[in-house]
């Protein structure tokens, strides 16, 4: 079944070929144009040659015969019928023309033989518009007299049938190329013009290289490799050339764009040179933070920069870094800093951000950098794993495992001392001296054993310390300490210091005789020094403005123009005394300013001098310090009854570094007195 199926099929096409082939028509000459240029025997006119019965016509040789034909056809056959009557040789020495309508001859054959019929299959068809035959002079035949003659009894003209639609020329093998419609069988001419990409009468040609589309008056874009677009429909071949895209490469491309799939974007090829238009690959180098021949691959994370072969650092939570830069995100893991946090935190410092400091550990060793933790034991007088705990009240030195001695008080938590003597009967710097009667008479003098401690003062002309909020403070539970505030009721007395004056170590009673350093017109009648506008420091503190550490740079860039600002800024730092100053109040003389007197609770207390009420006096107060409690002393500068007790507490305290934060003279007042020997 299938098999017969088959053959049928094979059958049909046959057949549909056979047809083709085998179409053919008799052309119709009724109408047709018959002319010689020679004289016609007899009655026998012209048209006797196509009327369809057996008449002839006789035309004298030499002559031309033409028959022209109603319309140009595809002529597949021409036959010509001469005499039957044995007159053969009216049809002899005869060329058939066949003629197009340019009158160019396109069929020649010429047959010199006596016969009565002459077929001319001619293959491929040929567009013709006439036919012509020539009757040449019969030479060298006797038999008959002349004049001689050519005699045609009938023409008869096969041509092609009319081309299906769509198609024409010999055999119907052309397509029509028209915009529209059927184009004429024999030329293929188109009444709408031609389809697109073709050109010429016939439409049959296509368009000049560089040229598309309907009348080929479009040119090509930019093809790649200057090749040429399809004629049809303008598209480039190979894609477009660098720089442009679309399907017709008539659009100018963003740099960054690659042709080849016109629709992919480059990927990050440094400083943004475009990739190569075909394929992609970038010129160069990636841009940091990419990789892969298009530079399109995001560096794996954990790694960033040219070639992504950077690791990133110590990211906090364990982020990834930009890849582009290697920045942590949300800054570095404790223990690490700088902005690509591959730095470790210095020594003495750790945590997040570094912004921790080492407690005291033992000979100093760094801390842990992540958790703070001292690795072996803790300094003097420090106890806890991080070491910043001082030791408790009553005990001091290595693992705070020393008890005091009998002190008036607390000793020192690092090396015992009893800052305020002893105990009636005990002496020595730790008060761990049992007196017996003899040497219960005199202070205790003398100087600080194993003096470890470095401490030192700065003599303030202005200084407000503002303690951060956070700091570890066990002593003062307070946010801000006032330590020293100039006014400009400056003591008028002029003093031009000299050095017998400002020798150090001047008697002590000598310093309070010479009272002329005594506040000017002091208003303190009662003595009291306390706060006084405690509403208004309250207001004052709540308009603070809070600054960032990180941001602190950037604000006093942004507005050191602005005096203004910082005026009212230093206007918001309490002013006046914040604490009890009974001490203080008490020893006159001793305070180069009035309201500017040393707290009782943090002023420096010297030993005292017997009978002297006011020589464990000075104007001067301890300072923490960042981790460290009573790091620093903030000193007056020294007036003149001053000068002694100020060297008695560098000796007392074992200061090491003297500060001064201010001239002797500024402004024309006296800020301090000369308190050093030339
Ligand atoms: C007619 O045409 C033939 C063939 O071209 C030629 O030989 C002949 O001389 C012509 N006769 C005249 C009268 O022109
Ligand atoms: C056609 O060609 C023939 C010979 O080549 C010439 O004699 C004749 O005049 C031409 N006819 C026209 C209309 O050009
Ligand atoms: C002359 O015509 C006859 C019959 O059509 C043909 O067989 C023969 O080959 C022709 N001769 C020439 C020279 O064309
Ligand atoms: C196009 O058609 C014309 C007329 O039909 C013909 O002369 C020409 O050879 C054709 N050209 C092509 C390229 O087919
Ligand atoms: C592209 O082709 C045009 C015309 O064919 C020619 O003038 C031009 O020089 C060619 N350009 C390149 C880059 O080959
Ligand atoms: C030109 O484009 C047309 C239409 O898109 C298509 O049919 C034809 O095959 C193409 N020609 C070439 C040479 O690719
Ligand atoms: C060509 O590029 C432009 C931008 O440069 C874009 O908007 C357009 O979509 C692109 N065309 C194609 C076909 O990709
Ligand atoms: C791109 O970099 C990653 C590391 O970030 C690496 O694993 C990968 O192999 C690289 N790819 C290429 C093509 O270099
Ligand atoms: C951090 O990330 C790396 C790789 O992404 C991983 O191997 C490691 O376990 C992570 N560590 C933590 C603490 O999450
Ligand atoms: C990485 O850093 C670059 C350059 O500073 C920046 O443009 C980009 O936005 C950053 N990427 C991310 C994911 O934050
Ligand atoms: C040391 O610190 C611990 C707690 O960390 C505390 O219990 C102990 O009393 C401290 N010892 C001294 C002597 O300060
Ligand atoms: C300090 O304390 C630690 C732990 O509490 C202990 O191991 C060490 O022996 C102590 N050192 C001294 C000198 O007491």
């Amino acid at each position: 079944m299938f098999k017969s199926e088959r053959i049928y099929l094979c059958v049909l096409g046959f057949v549909l070929r056979a047809c083709k082939c085998a179409g053919e028509s008799k052309v119709v000459l009724q109408g047709a144009t018959l002319s010689t240029n020679e004289s016609v025997y007899g009655n026998w006119v012209l048209n006797r040659a196509i009327d369809g019965s057996t008449g002839c016509t006789a035309i004298k040789r030499p002559t031309w015969f033409q028959l022209s034909l109603p319309q140009t056809y595809f002529v597949k056959r021409i036959v010509l019928q001469g005499r039957t009557d044995g007159a053969f040789e009216q049809l002899r020495e005869i060329t058939m023309f066949g003629v197009n309508a340019d009158n160019n001859t396109v069929e020649q054959r010429v047959n010199t033989s006596s016969d009565i019929l002459r077929t001319y299959e001619i293959s491929p068809p040929q567009a013709m518009q006439a036919i012509r035959v020539i009757g040449h002079e019969l030479v060298g035949h006797t038999w008959e007299r002349p004049p001689h003659y050519m005699t045609i009894c009938e023409i008869e003209v096969y041509r092609q049938e009319d081309c299906m639609i769509g198609t024409y020329g010999p055999n119907c093998v052309q397509r029509c190329q028209c915009l529209e419609g059927p184009c004429e069988t024999v030329t293929g001419s188109c009444r709408t013009g031609c389809q697109r990409g073709w050109t010429g009468a016939a439409c049959n040609q296509t368009c000049d290289n560089g040229w598309h589309g309907q009348g080929c008056l479009t040119q090509c874009g930019q093809c790649l490799n200057n090749a040429t677009c399809n004629k049809t429909s303008g598209v480039c071949p190979d894609g477009c050339a660098a720089g442009y895209n679309g399907s017709l490469c008539i659009e100018k491309c963003d740099d960054g764009l690659h042709g080849l799939r016109y629709q992919n974007k480059c990927g990050n090829c440094q400083n943004k040179v475009p990739c190569n238009t075909v394929s992609g690959l970038c010129p160069g180098e990636c841009e940091p933070g990419y990789n892969g021949t298009m530079c399109k691959d995001a560096c794996d994370n954990g790694w960033y920069g040219q070639g992504c072969l950077t690791q990133c650092g110590q990211c906090l939570n364990n982020a990834t870094c930009n890849k582009t830069n290697g920045m942590c995100p949300d800054g570095c893991a404790a223990g690490y800093k700088g902005s690509l946090c591959v730095h470790e935190c210095e020594n003495e410092r750790y945590g997040l951000a570094c912004e921790k400091i080492c407690g005291n550990c033992k000979n100093k060793v760094p801390c842990n950098k992540l958790s703070g933790v001292c690795p072996g034991a803790c300094g003097l007088g420090y106890n806890g794993t991080m070491c910043i705990e001082a030791c408790d009240v009553g005990f001091f030195g290595d693992n705070c495992s020393a008890a005091c001695g009998k002190c008036n008080g607390a000793c020192q938590h690092i090396d015992g001392i009893c800052s305020q003597g002893c105990e009636h009967g005990f002496a020595g710097d730790l008060c761990m001296t049992q007196l017996n009667q003899s040497k219960l008479i005199g202070p205790a003098v003398g100087g600080s054993v194993g003096g470890i401690v470095v401490i030192a003062i700065v003599i303030v002309s202005i200084i407000a310390i503002r303690r951060r909020r956070s700091t570890p403070t066990k002593r003062h539970q307070v946010d801000d300490i006032l330590v020293a505030i100039q006014n400009d009721k400056d003591s008028k007395i002029d003093q031009t210091p000299t050095t017998s004056k400002t020798k150090p170590l001047k008697g002590p009673n000598e310093a309070i005789s010479n009272a002329v350093y005594a506040n000017t017109g002091s208003p303190e009648e009662d003595g009291l020094y306390y706060n006084s506008e405690p509403l208004h420091r309250e207001r004052k503190r709540t308009e603070i403005r809070l600054i960032a550490v990180d941001k602190l740079r950037e604000f006093v860039g942004d507005n050191y123009q602005n005096e203004k600002l910082f005026h009212q800024e230093f206007d918001k730092i309490p002013y006046g005394l914040q604490h009890p100053t009974i001490v203080a109040s008490a020893a006159t003389g001793k305070n180069r300013y009035k309201e500017m007197y040393a707290y009782d609770h943090s002023r420096v207390i010297l030993r005292r001098i017997a009978d002297e009420p006011t020589s464990d006096y000075i104007n001067a107060c301890h300072v923490d310090g960042y981790t460290e409690d009573k790091k620093y002393i903030a000193s007056q500068g020294p007036v003149n009854p001053m000068v002694g007790d100020f060297w008695r507490m560098v000796w007392e305290q074992d200061v090491c570094i003297i500060v001064m934060a201010t001239k002797l003279v500024e402004e024309g007042k006296m800020k301090c007195l000369k308190y050093w020997g030339e």
